[in-house]
């Protein structure tokens, strides 16, 4: 229940970011999306769950009763996995800008000392922009991908495409996120 509520209210807020990106065409421009979110947000509310819906489309399970295998089927349902590909592109879109700040003010680290502060955060994005901007790109290149596979109806494509979305998104998280989880001091 609380699911659907928060995908309704996620599919609301990307469709008012698309609008946003649309703006020299609307007669009431909407705040630039740059300003528009945090990278927190971002995370949370569109990469998040967009990525968990390419990846929880395909899956094996092997239970008492014997293999599940669990892979859209249907076109509804296969529109369904296309709709959290092209979402995924899109928030990857917003990711690739820099100019967003990394969390909204006061927000503290959950985990100080393994995860940055959004202020060290920040100051790893700014020391080198253009690798964050890489890796977002490199996620919108394989969310790109993902939904190619998924026009193609490949549920195998989409398994190994998702494992390399995963790749970048654990890449650019131990550039930026938690650079010294995997120091020994
Ligand atoms: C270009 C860099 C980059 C990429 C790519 C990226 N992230 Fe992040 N992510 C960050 C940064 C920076 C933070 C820390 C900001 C924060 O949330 O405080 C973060 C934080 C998060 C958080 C924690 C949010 C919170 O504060 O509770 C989640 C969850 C997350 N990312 C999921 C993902 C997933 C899933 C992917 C891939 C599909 C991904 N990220 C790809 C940079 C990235």
């Amino acid at each position: 229940m609380h699911l659907i509520t928060k995908s309704a209210l996620l599919v609301t807020s990307l469709l008012s970011l698309t609008a946003c990106s649309e703006q020299t065409v609307s007669p009431n421009p909407l705040p630039n999306p740059t300003s528009a979110g945090t990278i927190q947000e971002l995370m949370l509310n569109h990469i998040d769950p967009h990525a968990d819906g390419v990846w929880n489309a395909v899956s094996t399970t092997v239970t008492a009763a014997g293999i599940d295998e669990k892979q859209p089927r249907t076109d509804d349902e296969w529109t369904a996995v296309k709709q959290h590909a092209t979402a995924l592109i899109e928030a990857a879109s917003l990711l690739a800008d820099t100019g967003r700040p990394v969390a909204a003010t006061g927000v503290k680290s959950e985990n100080p000392g393994i995860e940055e502060s959004p202020e060290e955060i920040q100051k790893l994005i700014t020391a080198n922009p253009k690798m964050f901007t890489l890796y977002a790109q490199q996620l919108r290149v394989r969310a790109e991908e993902a939904l190619a596979a998924i026009e193609a109806k490949n549920p195998t494509a989409l398994v190994e495409i998702g494992g390399r979305i995963d790749e970048t998104c654990e890449q650019c998280h131990k550039v930026f996120w938690y650079p010294n989880q995997f120091k020994s001091n």
